[in-house]
């Protein structure tokens, strides 16, 4: 019993010749004497026809129901005409049944396969193995599969070497919350899940192995959203004696690869290399949408005495004005932009200032407020037309930049500024290398404290911390940051100053990092490296809203596996093993 073809392979070169298929009935049809069904494999759907003539079989036949595991072989023919089907490979094509086997069956499905709209998502993931089935599943996972095919053809082509990095590792701070293991041979100890293979890949270049690249699982306990799991994947990459600019063509180059083979789509580079600072300022957000033009505007210096007390006095206050124009399209109506202002009020505004532009100036309850040369200011500033609606917050800055940069967002959806049809790369660089922590107040590194400040010497305090810039890039794709990567620190004193401006201990960083200092005193090369998120790759390149769609496995918002029931409670003999006990 051999398959000699896939169904979604079958074409008219296969017309008169016997093949034998394996797969699952996808529909039944009973055309009174005729019976139908298609038969679907993970390449596609082929249809099959039952004739009333062939009686074993036909009766067979008759008891199929959908999701039945067969064999079939028979005789490929042309489709009459008038049913052909355009929309599938197979369908000029059918298969007329010589003989039919019953492999399985299946009881009545909690779900249809072919229509799944209703089963809630929590249905499609305990029962994900039937989700899975859906041709479109079957179509991600066939490209995922392709996409780190041809991400290791061209790596390994570059004269990388894939090395494998462990599991079992050591907490460190300085990064998401870690998954801990509990060690059994050393009580009250406990390993954690990498969250990325960062330190080892640091120390592969130590041991001389230059170009190091692996598709790596990485696991961080933090919030899970449409973009974020605990468990996922990256491409990592790791070099030595390179700098910034091979980082980031080989990236370029590997993605121009990837685009071509896949999608036959010409990625253009070098991308666009935009400041933390600009994207900040114009953007809103360290992970630019560049698809559409809108952008933001500072009015700090130019409404520092306007009549408008809402700004000037913020202005006064050590606080930034910052406007966006949205553009004429949609006629905001009040309600409409209430609705607006409750949206930046989730960011902290306190408000939402607007203006209408109408073909003389501007209306709306501040204009009053305005002179007409200031209004004329506006208009040339964001060079908008009569019936944009222009808005602005004055707040401190993080509020301004959040607000602004998720409205901007917002209003390119809203008003299909959006072209999904492009892809637009950038790299953003030159990054701040610590952000300064309200809560715990300290600098904490904005990428890893692996990262090498842009200064040579190590004349980093925590006075002057404030102005040093990282060597280190982000690429974005789309709006998503795909990946992050910087040079490294090679030096242990360099080392040892971060870890004193992030205000880590000697002892303490004897304590977690001590390998590392120990490796890079040993004749560390110059080393720097990049990951990408392998699943957000799949995910924009499969344009999926959520990575879930192209993870076999994921957990829910919720952090569960509803397929497996898991995390689930141990026994307690497992915990004493452990020396552990549950206090909740
Ligand atoms: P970083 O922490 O920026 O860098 O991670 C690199 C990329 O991994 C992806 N990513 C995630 N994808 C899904 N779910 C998550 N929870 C998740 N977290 C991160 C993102 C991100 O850009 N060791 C450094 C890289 C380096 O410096 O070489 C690192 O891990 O796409
Ligand atoms: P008020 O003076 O409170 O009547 O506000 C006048 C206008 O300014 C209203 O449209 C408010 O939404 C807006 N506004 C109030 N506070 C701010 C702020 N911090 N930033 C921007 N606009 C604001």
């Amino acid at each position: 019993m051999k398959r000699s073809i896939y169904c979604g392979n079958v074409r008219e070169s296969s017309v008169g010749k016997e093949v034998a298929v394996c797969g699952w009935v996808h529909s039944r049809r009973d055309h009174g004497g005729v019976i139908f069904i298609d038969l679907r494999d993970r390449e596609g759907i082929l249809q099959i026809v039952f004739q009333p003539e062939n009686k074993e079989v036909f009766k067979l036949a008759q008891d199929l129901r959908n999701e039945y595991v067969v064999f079939i072989k028979g005789l490929i023919r042309y489709r009459p005409d008038g049913t052909i089907n355009p929309n599938i490979f197979t369908g000029k094509v059918e298969l007329l049944v010589n003989s039919l086997k019953v492999l399985n069956t299946s009881p009545c499905l909690p779900f249809e396969i072919s229509n799944y709209n209703g089963a809630t998502e929590e249905l499609r993931l305990k029962y994900r193995y039937l989700d899975l089935r859906r041709p479109s599943f079957q179509k991600n996972f066939i490209m995922r599969h392709r996409i780190s095919r041809e991400i290791r053809n061209f790596l390994n082509e570059e004269g990388f070497l894939e090395i494998e990095t462990p599991f079992l590792t050591k907490s460190t701070p300085e990064g998401a919350r870690d998954f801990l293991v509990p060690s059994r041979l050393q009580r009250g100890d406990f390993f954690a899940l990498p969250q990325s293979p960062q330190l080892f890949k640091q120390i592969l270049m130590v041991a001389g192995f230059d170009k190091y690249y692996q598709i790596a699982k990485c696991f961080r306990d933090e919030n899970l959203r449409s973009d974020r799991q605990f468990e996922f994947t990256q491409v990592d990459i790791e070099m030595s004696f390179a700098d910034e600019e091979d980082i980031m063509n080989i990236v370029e180059r590997m993605l121009v690869r990837v685009f071509k083979v896949l999608l036959n789509f010409e990625v253009k580079i070098p991308f666009e290399r935009i400041s933390y600072a600009d994207a900040i300022l114009r953007y809103g957000s360290d992970k630019p949408d560049t698809r559409f033009k809108v952008e933001i505007k500072d009015f700090t210096e130019e409404f520092k005495d306007v009549k408008f007390g809402v700004f000037s006095s913020a202005i006064l206050n050590g606080k930034i004005v910052r406007g966006l124009c949205i553009p004429r399209g949609i006629n905001y109506s009040r309600v409409e932009i209430d609705r607006l202002t409750k949206f930046v009020g989730d960011y902290g505004a306190k408000g939402l200032a607007w203006m209408k532009i109408t073909g003389t100036g501007a209306e709306s309850n501040i204009v009053k407020y305005f002179k007409e040369d200031e209004i004329k200011m506006i208009v040339s500033k964001f060079n908008a037309k009569p019936g944009d609606l222009v808005v602005f917050l004055a707040d401190d800055e993080k509020v301004v930049v959040q607000g602004l940069g998720a409205l901007r967002l917002k209003v390119g959806k809203k008003c299909g500024l959006i072209d999904k049809n492009k892809f637009n790369f950038l790299w953003v660089v030159d990054f701040p290398l610590m952000e300064w922590n309200e809560e715990e107040h300290r600098w904490q590194s904005l990428h890893h404290p692996f990262t090498a400040p842009k200064c040579s010497q190590n004349s980093l305090t925590k006075e002057n911390v404030n102005e040093a810039k990282a060597r280190a890039y982000d690429i974005v794709l789309n709006g998503v940051e795909l990946g992050g990567g910087s040079i490294r620190i090679h030096k242990s004193d360099v080392q040892k100053n971060i870890f004193d401006v992030l205000n880590i201990t000697e002892e303490f960083a004897k304590e977690k990092f001590n390998f590392l200092l120990e490796a890079l005193s040993y004749g560390a090369p110059p080393h720097g490296g990049v990951a990408l998120g392998f699943d957000r790759l799949c995910a924009l390149i499969l344009r999926e809203e959520s990575i879930r769609e192209v993870i076999a496995f994921p957990k829910t918002q919720k952090g569960m596996d509803i397929l497996l029931d898991a995390p689930s409670q141990v026994s307690d003999k497992q915990l004493k093993e452990l020396g552990l006990q549950v206090i909740l």
